[in-house]
């Protein structure tokens, strides 16, 4: 199976990417990780990508695109993958088309501002890349991983004005990407409101129609 996952900031991709990739056992490339542990080794690419990602912008299609293309080579994609935050651009969703990606499904998660901003703000996550909310889905401690053990921390890109400017831009840049899929027929829109299970039960039954 293989699946994108399009949402606004803190639509719960993350959180509904790992279940999906339990269930099939494929994997989760999220770009946003894939971004934030190049930055943390020092990589070129993480470099060029810093200050995109704390203001809150996109970092530059051709970055992503060359990290998303070696990522996809890489033994473990053969059966399927998740495609957790990209594409994030038509130009991104273009070059995977010409990287000869054949996409079963591409789940919307719908989720309003409002709601977004509550989220992300409460979100905690861990270097392992499990992710938390303070009330929603809290550790077990509200402190350390279940995972890994390790302490958790908040994302330097949740401080509330830059979520905004992420929500900005996801509305600028990214939304359009829902009319891009609605014309290939495979956007399958998904209520993101309610319980992180619930919300997991409606993704296997749209992936599973
Ligand atoms: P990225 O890490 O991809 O961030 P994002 O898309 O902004 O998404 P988030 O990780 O914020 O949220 P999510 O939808 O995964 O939600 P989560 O499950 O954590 O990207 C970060 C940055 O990297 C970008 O801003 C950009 O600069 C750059 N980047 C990445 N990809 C790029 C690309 N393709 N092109 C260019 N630049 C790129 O959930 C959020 C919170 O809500 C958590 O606390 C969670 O516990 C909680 N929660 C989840 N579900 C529920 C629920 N049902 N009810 C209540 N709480 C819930």
């Amino acid at each position: 199976m293989k699946i994108i996952l399009l949402g606004a900031p803190g639509a719960g991709k993350g959180t509904q990417a790992e279940k999906i990739c339990a269930h099939y056992s494929i994997p989760q490339i999220s770009t946003g990780n894939i971004i934030r542990e190049a930055m943390k080794n020092g990589t070129p690419a993480g470099k060029k990508a810093q200050e995109f990602v704390h203001s809150g912008q996109l970092v530059p299609d051709a970055v992503v695109i060359e990290m998303v293309d070696d990522r996809l080579k890489q033994d473990d994609c053969k059966n399927g993958f998740i495609l957790d935050g990209f594409p994030r651009t038509v130009p991104q969703a273009e070059a995977l088309d010409q990287m000869g990606v054949q996409i079963d499904k591409v789940l919307d998660i719908e989720v309003s501002d409002d709601v977004i901003v509550d989220r992300v703000t409460g979100r905690r996550v861990c270097t392992c890349g499990a992710t938390y909310h303070v009330q929603y889905n809290p550790s077990t401690d509200g402190v350390h991983c279940n995972k890994c053990g390790s302490e958790l921390t908040i994302r330097k890109d949740d401080e509330p004005e830059t979520v905004k400017e992420r929500l900005r831009v996801f509305h600028e840049q990214t939304e359009p990407l829902k009319d891009y899929y609605q014309h290939k027929g495979n956007l399958v829109m998904v209520e993101g409101v309610g319980a992180v299970d619930e919300i997991t039960k409606r993704i296997m039954q749209a992936l599973e129609a």
